[in-house]
Parts: C-alpha cells; sequence; structure tokens
C-alpha cells in the first residue's frame, strides 16, 4: 500500500486494503483489520449490538470497525505501526491511546495535539510502542458520550517473551447506562452526578456483552487481561475459589503477587494482567464477583468448567514478565511538586443538595467545573491555551505527591508517561508498580515519580469522564 505521509487523508486514499491479519489463533475476539504488515484501518461508526446476548434487544452505538469494543489492535513492542483512523460519525473525534509511551503529536488531543478529525476525514497515528503490555484506545473528542455510546478498543503489545500460558485472554469490559427499551440513556454532563461518582451505568457488559458464563477448562493457566472502559465505574474483582496473581498494572510488568483480599480493584482506563490456574473440575462453576460499591455487588460472570481437563498439576513456570525500558527516576535529585485534588460534593451527605459542593478549591472554577486541581479547571477534553500546571525540563526526575482532599475516588491519568508508584498514605508500595492511571480513594496521599523524557503538552486528568470535563485535568508539559 502506498505510504501516507500527510496526517489528514481523504476518505478515498483509505481503500486499498490488503496485507495479512497481525493475529494470533490465542485471542479470538475482534480482529483489527490490518491495511498492510504494518498498519490498521481503523473506522469509527454509528452501528447496532446485542449487549444482553443474542436474541435482546439490539442497542445504537458508536463503535470502531462496528464491533463493541472495537477491534483488537495487537501491536509488536519496538515495530513501528500506522493506525488510519476514519471518522463516520456526524462529530469530530480523535483517538488517545491511553498507555502507550509515544511522541506527543500521536496523543490524540484536540487542539493541543492535532487537530479534531472531521466527519468524512481521516488520520494517520503513527508510532512505535516501547512498551509490551495491554492497552486501549478511546477518543478524546466530546468524550464522555463517544466513550459512553461505546467507542473504545483494547491495544495488545506483545512480549518477545510471553509468561507460559495455556490461553491469554482479554475481558474488556464496559458499562452502560441503558433505558427500559434497551437504549442508551441520553443526559450525557449531568452536573449533579459530575460533583459525584460521575455516570455510573447499569450494565456491565463483557467484551460487549452481558455475560452469563465463560468456559475454561480444568487445570489449564490462563492469563486475564482485564480492561476497564467504563466512563466512571470503579470494579473490585474477585474469583472465589481461585487464587489470581497480578502480573502487570497498566501494561507494566509488576513483581507477581496475589492482590490483598484477593481483591482486583480496576478504576476506569486501568487494566490488570492475571494469570491464575483453574482448579475446579469439569462441570462445577464459580462466580466472579465485583463487590465495589457497597451493597451492590453483583456477578460479573461465571467461570464454567466446560471443556474437560488440561492438566492434574499446575504449570510450574515462572509468572515473570520481561521488563520494559522504563527510565528509573532518580529520587535523590528529583524535583518534588505536589498536586491536590478538590472540588465535588463535600460527602455523601451532600447528597441532597447541592450546597454542599465546593467550599475551597473554588478559586479559578468557572465555566461549569465543579473540580479544580491546585485551585485551577481546566474542562472539555483537552486543549491548548492553559497554562500547564507544570513544567519539566526534558530528562528530569520528578516526585509528585497527589493529594484528594475530595469525598470521591479519582483515578487519575497521566498521558505520555508511566509513573512508578512509591507510597500510599506513608506506606511503602511493596511491589515494583508502575502506572499511567493512578486510582485515588477519597484522602489519599499517593507518591508518584517518573522521568519526564518525552518532550509536548501532556494531559493529565481524571478519567471518570465527568470529572475531567468538569474541571479535574490540567497539563503537564516536558520542554
Ligand atoms: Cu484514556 Cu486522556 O485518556
Ligand atoms: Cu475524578
Amino acid at each position: 500500500m502506498k505510504r501516507v505521509s500527510n496526517r489528514v487523508v481523504s476518505r478515498r486514499g483509505l481503500l486499498q486494503a490488503g496485507g495479512g491479519l497481525l493475529l494470533s489463533a490465542a485471542l479470538p475476539p475482534f480482529p483489527a483489520r490490518a491495511i498492510s504488515s504494518d498498519g490498521y484501518r481503523i473506522v469509527a461508526a454509528p452501528t447496532r449490538a446485542r449487549l444482553a446476548g443474542a436474541d435482546q434487544t439490539e442497542t445504537d452505538v458508536w463503535a470502531y470497525n462496528g464491533t463493541v469494543p472495537g477491534s483488537l489492535v495487537r501491536l509488536r513492542q519496538g515495530k513501528p505501526v500506522r493506525l488510519l483512523v476514519e471518522n463516520r460519525l456526524d462529530q469530530e473525534t480523535t483517538v488517545h491511546w491511553h498507555g502507550i509511551r509515544l511522541s506527543n503529536t500521536m496523543d490524540g488531543v484536540p487542539g493541543l495535539t492535532q487537530s479534531p478529525i472531521k466527519p468524512g476525514e481521516s488520520f494517520v497515528y503513527e508510532f512505535t510502542p516501547p512498551d509490551a503490555g495491554t492497552f486501549w484506545y478511546h477518543p478524546h473528542a466530546n468524550s464522555l458520550e463517544q466513550l459512553g455510546r461505546g467507542l473504545a478498543g483494547a491495544v495488545i503489545v506483545e512480549e518477545r517473551e510471553p509468561v507460559a500460558v495455556d490461553r491469554d485472554l482479554l475481558w474488556l469490559f464496559s458499562d452502560w447506562r441503558l433505558t427500559d427499551e434497551g437504549r442508551i440513556a441520553s443526559g450525557f454532563g449531568n452536573r449533579m452526578e459530575a460533583a459525584m461518582s460521575g455516570r455510573v451505568g447499569n450494565t456491565v457488559t463483557l467484551n460487549g456483552r452481558v455475560s452469563e458464563a465463560e468456559p475454561f477448562r480444568a487445570g489449564e493457566r490462563v492469563r486475564l487481561r482485564l480492561v476497564n472502559a467504563s466512563l466512571a465505574r470503579i470494579m473490585a474483582l474477585r474469583f472465589p475459589g481461585h487464587r489470581p496473581v497480578v502480573i502487570a498494572i497498566d501494561g507494566q510488568p509488576c513483581d507477581p503477587h496475589e492482590p490483598a483480599a484477593g481483591r482486583i480493584l480496576l478504576g476506569p482506563a486501568m487494566r490488570v494482567d492475571l494469570v491464575f490456574d483453574l482448579q475446579g473440575e469439569p462441570g462445577e462453576r464459580y462466580d466472579v464477583i465485583d463487590d465495589f460499591y457497597n451493597g451492590l455487588s453483583y456477578r460479573v460472570t461465571q467461570l464454567a468448567y466446560d471443556q474437560g481437563t488440561v492438566r492434574r498439576h499446575a504449570l510450574d513456570a515462572s509468572l515473570e514478565l520481561p521488563r520494559n525500558p522504563l527510565p528509573e527516576p532518580d529520587l535523590a535529585s528529583a524535583a518534588r511538586h505536589t498536586l491536590t485534588l478538590q472540588g465535588g460534593m463535600m460527602s455523601m451527605a451532600g447528597m441532597s443538595g447541592m450546597n454542599g459542593m465546593m467550599r475551597g478549591g473554588m478559586m479559578g472554577m468557572g465555566h461549569g467545573a465543579v473540580w479544580a486541581m491546585n485551585g485551577l479547571s481546566m474542562t472539555g477534553d483537552g486543549h491548548a491555551g492553559m497554562e500547564p500546571a507544570l513544567t519539566f525540563e526534558r530528562g528530569r526526575s520528578v516526585v509528585l505527591v497527589l493529594r484528594n482532599e475530595t469525598a470521591w475516588w479519582h483515578p487519575m491519568h497521566f498521558h505520555g508517561h508511566s509513573l512508578r508508584v512509591l507510597s500510599r498514605n506513608g506506606k511503602r508500595v511493596p511491589h515494583r508498580q508502575w502506572q499511567d492511571t493512578v486510582l485515588m480513594a477519597p484522602k489519599d496521599v499517593i507518591e508518584v515519580a517518573f522521568v519526564a523524557d518525552n518532550p509536548g503538552d501532556w494531559m493529565l486528568h481524571c478519567h471518570v469522564i465527568d470529572h475531567q470535563m468538569a474541571g479535574m485535568m490540567t497539563v503537564l508539559s516536558v520542554t
């Protein structure tokens, strides 16, 4: 295929498709459409999906390549790729490659790193993923509605030496707010919700449908790549009867460890890779539970031992993934800064009215902002024109103290960098752990460190999209 060097190309230029699929047999769902051996074509367009199951109502959704979630994009570490994104929505869009450390012009923030892709137009994203792991992609324009209507997909960057497993599975979760008729409820951007937990939905899908059960075989070892693609729903997953081991967080390998109390916290935009052995017997079923919201626990799916036995004794193989080439921050010489999260309803007690909102942190809030960082609010999807909250010289080691002064949870996402999580509330994090999306409980104080080695203006925002839109966003600049 002819190489398209300009970023915005016409639709006619896109149609010379060809080439083989970059897919392995181990991961069946949603093959991306390869346009050549080093490229993909991804079309954002309205379509319909049966979220609740085959014989259920169809829902109007917006999707990448006609499925929710969108095409799985499989890349190789260190190998350049071109992704041609075609906009067939009736509004502007962009794609953000969440968690991938790429150059600033490919980051997908409209007005800041690129012009938005207009309806009928396309944009070619080109980058070389430095890190292997589990990532995802989603729009960064009108994000609340575009993500809330289904635009999201996973990106898997393959390790050169993956851990040995029988199956490598992807579980991408989406959270929908459906009406009784099975339509996506309108009312995106409700100010009251934005000041609280955001638009939490009423229907959780696993790979695009409500899941009754997922088939497994006794004795097999699986890698499970969890992606939380919801707007606002935080999940706390438990696998009773099983002992999952966390091997990577936000795509970055960590010291393999069992999660505290067997509970895997997965905030919006976070990824966790698990490995575990299926220790049940043929015919058995085990619930997978999400019990994050007090009193609202529900069954996400069941592990169904439907398919015979693979082996009697667990595999004896290392669960350690090869590390990614992340620069280690020099803590002794690091620049230290504090970012304080402010605003929102004061507490659940304040829910009866808006009076409890925003005592303190009001400074600088305007344009519908109900949240702020260090007294400043940037609203919307990201744009140029706001002074960066912090500016770093390229190559500088940085320690950031993130202080959540609010009564709410916030998954704080940093574009362009992965951050080493050093401590939570004064306690050292015991496992080597890098994240691009750091989930903060109310009142949490979390210390992170990174090397500001990626030049450009980078968004930093809460990934509860209502919070982002309503002010919990800023820019970090690396010059
Ligand atoms: Cu996944 Cu700025 O977002
Ligand atoms: Cu938030």
